[in-house]
């Protein structure tokens, strides 16, 4: 997999760590791995799946694959967006995860429609999990189908049905510890068995839809991107075994789990 030199590697038991000057770097690294799979993947395979995260942190990801430099080099006629996470808002809210890579990525860019597999956050929060699951299992089951192009699913241990493989997953570092929308002793953190759950989050008063760490633990490769100060403790915590802590579970299977993270967000981190 290709992206730009780090500052500092650091090598954990599960993962990578590269450590750039900024968000910028952090970000330029982000958009060259999902450049470098998705061209390997629409090549090998005829399409290529990437989760996106929520939160403010993959803004600049999303501007820099929407410019000139980035934009005519993705296959986007092969690429099909998931989300990893959704707040249970209208899709025009300013806190939708899916409006905020629509307005900065997805209108500037000639991807098809239907490879953009938004979570329907605006019907009831258990319907929404149960819709985006569906949604999952289709795609990889017709993608599975139409040509088989092996490896789209693994074998896997939800409800004895193939696991479903991503082969990217972005996700985000909360100050808490928390990923995707698994929160610190929520039930999505125990989940074995669902793909997609509606998690309630009782320090946000609100429920929240997420996917699973049995989902994201079967995916090809996971990247978080982590930036800024205030990331610097849980970052701190999750690298060095962190109790528990929802970013540390995340843990691929046979994937591959790389942090690009910023100098501030790495300043506790030994
Ligand atoms: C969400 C995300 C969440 C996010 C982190 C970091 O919907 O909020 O799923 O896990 O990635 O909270 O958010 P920031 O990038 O805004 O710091």
């Amino acid at each position: 997999m290709r992206y730009p030199a780090p500052l500092r590697t650091m090598t954990k038991a599960d993962g990578k760590v590269l450590i750039y000057e900024d968000i910028a770097g952090v970000s330029r690294a982000a958009a060259e791995i999902f450049l470098d799979l998705s061209v390997r993947e629409a090549g090998r395979k005829g399409f290529f799946t990437a989760v996106l995260s929520g939160g403010g942190t993959p803004s600049v990801l999303y501007a820099l694959l929407a410019g000139d430099e980035f934009a005519v080099s993705v296959p986007w006629e092969a690429v099909h967006l998931f989300w990893g996470g959704e707040r249970c808002v209208d899709m025009d809210d300013p806190m939708s995860n899916y409006k905020n890579a629509r307005d900065l990525l997805i209108s500037k860019v000639d991807i098809p429609t239907g490879n953009v597999h938004r979570i329907r956050a605006e019907l009831a929060p258990d319907m929404a999990a149960l819709e985006y699951e569906q949604e999952i299992r289709g795609f990889f089951g017709s993608m599975n189908k139409g040509g088989g192009p092996s490896g789209a699913a693994r074998e896997g241990a939800v409800h004895g049905e193939a696991t479903p493989a991503f082969d990217l997953v972005f996700l985000g570092l909360g100050a808490d510890g928390h990923t995707l929308s698994i929160f610190p002793s929520t039930s999505a953190l125990h989940e074995k068995e669902r793909l997609v759950v509606d998690n309630y989050v009782e320090k946000l008063g609100a429920h929240r839809i997420t996917m699973t760490l049995p989902l994201i633990n079967n995916a090809s490769c996971v990247v978080f991107l982590v930036s800024g100060k205030d990331k610097a403790g849980a970052l701190r915590e999750v690298l060095s075994g962190g109790g528990g802590l929802p970013a540390r579970m995340v843990r691929p299977v046979k994937g591959e789990l790389l942090w690009l993270v910023d100098r501030e967000a790495a300043s506790l981190v030994s």
